[in-house]
């Protein structure tokens, strides 16, 4: 397991960018939390490093949304589905056959997801004074690598993660940079 932290929304993205980084066609990368976590955007990070220029947007209603950068991402949120049994009209093993997935609440479905998977859980982190504002942008990501696919990949994972990995005591890593994620989309400058 690793484990981050981050204290903005360009924190995740960052993070999530360094994760796109390793993926390859046929991956399968889960996000595990509540609504307003961070799922989608942990996406748009996700897509932006893989070239996506299109705006990446909640598949709540869609079920599944395709876009095409580098590799082809599917991007899937399965809130609204009634269990395992119901994403058999998903066509999973189709999608992962062409493509990067990823999937929003895979913990609905997760006895029909292959058990070659990176699931990702982001959690909202207390903050050590509750009362700060900065306290609602602060996330923990949980990634655990699943199955032969991933284990073999932990090392080259952890290498591109290793600016975000912290101690369990370690201060909360804030993301100091100032071009935005929105900026970064008009001028292809890496953001933060
Ligand atoms: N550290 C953070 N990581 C991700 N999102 C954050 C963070 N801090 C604040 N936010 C905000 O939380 C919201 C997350 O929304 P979204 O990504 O749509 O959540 P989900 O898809 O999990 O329901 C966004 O408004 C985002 O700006
Ligand atoms: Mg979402």
């Amino acid at each position: 397991m690793i484990k981050f932290e981050t204290s903005s929304v360009e924190g995740t993205r960052r993070i999530a960018e360094a994760i796109a980084g390793v993926v390859d066609n046929g991956d399968l990368v889960t996000l595990i939390g509540g609504l307003g976590a961070g799922k989608t955007a942990f996406t748009q990070g996700f897509a932006l490093a893989l070239g996506i220029s299109d705006r990446v947007t909640s598949p709540t209603f869609a079920l599944a949304n395709r876009y095409e950068g580098r590799l082809v991402l599917n991007h899937l949120d399965v809130y609204r589905m009634d269990g395992a049994a119901e994403s058999r009209d998903l066509g999973l093993d189709e999608l992962l056959e062409q493509g990067v997935t990823v999937i929003e609440w895979a913990d609905v479905i997760l006895s029909a997801l292959p058990d070659d998977r990176l699931d990702i859980a982001i959690g909202f982190s207390p903050g050590e004074d509750p009362g700060e504002a900065s306290a609602d942008d602060r996330r923990v990501l949980e990634l655990k690598p699943l199955g032969r696919r991933w284990s073999d990949r932990v090392e080259e994972l952890a290498a591109a993660l290793a600016d975000w990995t912290v101690a369990k005591d370690h201060p909360l890593r804030q993301a100091s940079c100032e071009t935005t994620y929105e900026t970064a989309r008009e001028t292809r400058e890496t953001p933060c």
